[in-house]
């Protein structure tokens, strides 16, 4: 890899030879569109699709009509956002209680907080145990409640079950979100287990390409509207205008929720990736490695626990980035910053950390030498 040493997995994964192979196998050899087409190549392009949504649901336990393609988990929270205030399925969000984290990341926390103000809409905070773990002990009332399964600054797995049904006791109609894109990376998915009526990843984030992610809807046919209109997702329109009362009937889920031509390779990538995430979880005894080592530096300080999917520090009397720039110009790739999770920052009193993230391409050889270099910068 050039001398380089790529410790960023949780910002995103290098990609597996065979989603790269697949890929180009496809984009070379059998290209079409999706659901456009009854032509030899666009009927196999279909079952390409099909099969990959189903790949999708059995790796978390769902079934197909469930699995919604997007572009990211971003891109799934948005959506989720308009799909659920949407008063022609009789809810909408305006007055409702938002339960949100401050292990949120923005992707997950903001698309929620922004709406809040025109709708007025209360939001709480789900509490935080000691050790920053969300505590379902004494959860407020809530309409929704957004759940980061994983923090991306944390690095430890939330008991996503007892949190909703924790929830569900307060209020048995709350709907529950859930932000899966670390938590994916390291542990099997059981939405059914869950229980939750929403939940976001993104492919890129487990091996596969940029521009795809997974929305799972529990009751898709309770959504009635979906936030997005065009081709792919209409079965019939009589009339000729809008406001010549004309009857626009949609496809049943998921193609109503998919309008618009798909990320097609990226989709056809996909199981390739979830086939080689499976037998390959980053391996974490590189990060307790980490944790043992640069603990005994005084100047480095953990915010990570040892378990933790991910190390999480910063260094005494040095800026952030800083050590970012200087650990750069020695090949070492990490992350620095507030790595999108403000809100957890300024818990820690903190302005920023730096993070290391491991994949299944990394040795101990990478991580001791990142290791060498960290202590040399810091000496
Ligand atoms: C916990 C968490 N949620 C959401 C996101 C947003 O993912 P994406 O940028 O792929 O939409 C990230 C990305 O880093 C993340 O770590």
């Amino acid at each position: 890899m050039n001398n380089i040493i790529y410790l960023d997995a949780a910002a995103t994964s290098l990609k597996p030879e065979s989603v790269i192979k697949t890929e180009m196998d496809f984009l070379r050899h059998s290209y079409a569109n999706a659901g456009r087409g009854i032509c030899a190549r666009a009927s196999a392009v279909d079952n390409m699709v099909a099969a990959a949504r189903m790949r999708t649901a059995k790796f978390i336990n769902a079934v197909p009509n469930q699995i919604v393609f997007t572009s990211g988990t971003t891109d799934g929270i948005n959506r989720i956002v308009k799909i659920i205030n949407e008063s022609v399925c009789g809810y909408s969000l305006k007055n409702k209680t938002i339960m949100v984290s401050d292990l949120d990341h923005h992707s997950a926390r903001l698309p929620f907080e922004i709406l809040s103000k025109s709708l007025d809409c209360k939001i709480v905070l789900c509490p935080l145990d000691a050790e920053y773990n969300l505590d379902c002990s004494d959860l407020p009332y809530a309409d929704v409640f957004v759940i980061a399964a994983m923090s991306n600054v944390m690095g430890r797995a939330q008991d996503v079950a007892r949190l909703v049904a924790a929830a569900r006791k307060k209020n048995p109609d709350v709907i529950t979100v859930v932000d899966a894109a670390q938590y994916v990376v390291h542990d099997k998915i059981d939405v059914k287990k869950w229980d939750c009526d929403f939940m976001c990843f993104s492919a890129h984030k487990i091996g596969a390409d940029t521009g795809l992610g997974i929305m799972y809807i529990k009751n898709p046919d309770r959504w009635i509207l979906p936030d997005k209109f065009g081709g792919g997702m209409v079965s019939k329109i009589t009339g000729s205008t809008v406001t010549d009362n004309y009857n626009l009937q949609l496809e049943p889920a998921p193609a109503k929720f998919e309008a618009g031509t798909l990320p097609i390779t990226q989709i056809i990538g996909l199981p390739m990736a979830i086939d080689y995430l499976e037998s390959n979880r980053p391996n974490l005894e590189l990060i307790k490695y980490l944790h043992d080592r640069l603990s005994k530096n005084e100047r480095i300080k953990i915010i990570t626990s040892r378990d933790a999917t991910m190390f999480t520090f910063y260094v005494q009397d040095m800026h952030v980035l800083d050590f970012g720039a200087l650990i750069g110009a020695r090949g070492v790739c990490l992350r620095v910053g507030n790595m999108c999770a403000s809100w957890m920052h300024k818990l820690l009193g903190i302005n920023g950390t730096a993070r290391i993230s491991v994949g299944w391409w990394n040795s101990f050889d990478e991580v001791r030498c990142a290791a060498d270099i960290i202590e040399e910068i810091i000496k």
